[in-house]
């Protein structure tokens, strides 16, 4: 088993496999990441095929801080005042490439953009410092599956697949980064994730924008089925039905068997932390259906929801569908 304690000593162990070229798995505050050196691009290339990630698809890039997103993209001002309020943190921006810009094109799937993004969490930061290079990490799941929150999720998804996987116990915060784009003064919202929208726009001074949808779709990655378990999911659930595993939240779930509450007393912050852990358990237990009860949209509820949206979306080989019925959620049996 490759899960190792997080610890000095494997941190560096981990930075060498790194600067050999090969793949590990580390905590972040968010999911766990599957890194490589974003200058070689032999090694970007083992993530891509560990995940069965399609090529189209940019990965994000953690850095240290401001400093070394400066020697990869073009840091304007709208971009310095974010990093400066929430780097240390789980937000990712996507900025223009410097034309001497060192990563691998194939971490930015051949777009003239990267995403940077700057952890804070311990373990990750000191894998940064001991490797001293930009790592390239999505969520070290496979392609459209559940991310992982804990190390034994990552070794459910990828077994030995990555060199090492470093032990830092459960995500604090549970979801992935929020993902803007950044072009002048323009903020887009490319994906909802752990750092709530309303503390973004509180920063700016004005309302994010909203990504094109279709051939002009800016974040390719989000035109996909995504954080998908095996079972089916029926949302907006009032009331499970017999067969069905239920995904409550708040304080008037009823009385059910098998049931997880993401959060009992309503909270958002909770319900993110443990969503991809619940989604996974009940998952595991082969019901018809999870039913999953409404979650509120405000704050981490836009990243919640958005997940779930999802989750639930039909896989048809090429792009993704709504189901009609799923999403409306209708209670008949
Ligand atoms: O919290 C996170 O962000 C985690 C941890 C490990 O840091 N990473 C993560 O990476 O979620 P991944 O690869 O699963 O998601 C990256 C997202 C995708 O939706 C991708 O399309 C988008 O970021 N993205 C990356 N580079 C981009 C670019 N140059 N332009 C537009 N979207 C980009
Ligand atoms: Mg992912």
């Amino acid at each position: 088993m490759a899960i190792v304690a997080a610890t000095p000593d494997s941190i560096a162990r981990a930075a060498e496999a790194l600067a050999r070229g090969e793949v590990v798995a580390f905590p972040t505050e968010t999911v766990y990441g599957l890194g490589a050196n974003a200058l070689d691009v032999a090694a970007v290339a083992k993530v891509f095929a560990a995940k069965a990630r399609p090529r189209f698809n940019p990965l994000i890039v953690h850095v240290p801080g401001e400093a070394e997103a400066e020697s990869y993209a073009v840091v304007n001002d709208t971009a310095r005042k974010l990093m400066r309020a929430f780097w240390p943190g789980p937000l990712s921006l996507v900025l223009p490439r410097r034309t001497d810009c060192a990563i691998a094109d194939l971490v930015s799937a051949g777009l003239d953009t990267v995403a940077l993004r700057a952890p804070s969490n311990a373990v990750a930061r000191a894998l940064l410092q001991a490797a001293k290079m930009p790592i390239a990490a999505p969520s070290a799941n496979r392609s459209q599956r559940v991310s992982p929150t804990t190390a034994t999720h990552v070794a459910a998804e990828l077994g030995d697949l990555p060199a090492m996987i470093l032990d830092g116990g459960p995500c604090a915060l549970g979801l992935e980064s929020t993902v803007l784009g950044v072009a002048g003064d323009k903020v887009t919202l490319l994906r909802p994730g752990a750092l709530p929208r309303e503390e973004i726009e509180n920063v700016l001074g004005h309302s994010l924008a909203t990504p094109k949808t279709g051939a002009e779709l800016v974040s390719p990655g989000q035109m996909e089925v995504h954080y998908a378990p095996d079972t089916p999911l029926r949302l907006d659930a009032t009331s499970p039905h017999k067969g069905e595993a239920l995904l409550a939240f708040g304080p008037d779930a009823p009385e059910f068997s098998p049931m997880i509450n993401l959060s009992p007393r309503g909270d958002l912050g909770e319900a993110a932390a443990n969503f991809f852990a619940a989604l996974r358990e009940l998952d595991a237990l082969g019901a018809r259906a999870i039913a999953v009860m409404p979650v509120p949209g405000r704050g981490l509820g836009e990243a919640i929801n958005d997940r779930l949206r999802r989750a639930a979306a039909l896989r048809t080989g090429d792009g993704w569908q709504m189901p009609e019925a799923v999403v409306s959620g209708t209670d008949a049996p």
